[in-house]
């Protein structure tokens, strides 16, 4: 399973490229509301700081509601950084958002598919053309039902039919749901710069490195 950062904070998306963990990045309109900075301008500041990684998600606004409008959107988009190839179109789960996909996949875009919170909305996203689809296991946890669960069964159901489309396991609140969407078979994970930080740490890892320096003698010349 791969990593992706869900974040548009610049600071964290360049720590998590540096540690060498990053195969994208994962944006929303809250994420980029959060930074109160330009969105455009944003999208373009990340395919800069990443230029290496996969995928850079940039999704069509609120505003954009008919397919007419989401296709505006991302005509525009797709320019952001001199066309970037990792340029990535994140729209909302509805019809419209079906329509777009399956128009911007022809024309060789990739597109995320957000917003999902059913086996049948993965589905239907992925036959119209999603590159990849977003489950957004938090929220439903938030809800009482079992997000990860989610993610296994879209899983079982795209090797089951040979469906291309990736799933990207979206809020994703701790490391528990990292472990268990990674066994479930979610092709990455995108996830908070903090989460990455606590995947990292263990406290017996903390205790073995002081205990190596508390040993440490140095060497006699
Ligand atoms: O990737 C989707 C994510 O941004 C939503 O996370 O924590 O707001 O449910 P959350």
């Amino acid at each position: 399973m791969k990593f992706f950062v869900d974040t548009a904070n610049l600071k964290d998306i360049k720590k998590a490229y540096q540690i060498g963990v990053l195969s994208g990045v994962t944006t929303n309109p809250s994420l980029v509301a959060k930074e109160g900075v330009q969105f455009e301008d944003r999208i373009e500041e990340i395919l800069q700081a990443v230029p290496e990684v996969e995928s850079v998600s940039a999704e069509v606004t609120p505003h954009a509601v008919t397919a007419e409008e989401m296709i505006a959107e991302a005509d525009e988009l797709i320019k952001i950084n001199g066309g970037d190839k990792n340029i990535t179109i994140k729209v909302p789960m509805t019809l419209a958002g079906l329509e777009t996909t399956r128009y911007l996949a022809k024309k060789g875009v990739k597109v995320n598919v957000t917003l999902i919170f059913t086996v049948n909305q993965a589905l239907l996203a992925a036959r119209a053309g999603a590159a990849y689809v977003s489950p957004f296991l938090g929220r439903l946890d938030d809800i009482s039902e079992d997000g990860v669960l989610l993610v296994a069964k879209i899983a079982e159901l795209f090797r089951t039919h040979n469906l291309d489309a990736q799933i990207i396991a979206a809020s994703v609140r701790h490391p528990d749901h990292v472990t268990r969407v990674a066994m479930a078979g979610a092709h990455i994970a995108t996830v908070p710069f903090k989460v990455i930080e606590q995947l990292a740490k263990h406290p017996l890892t903390d205790q073995g490195i002081e205990k190596f320096a508390a040993d440490w003698v140095e060497p006699k010349k």
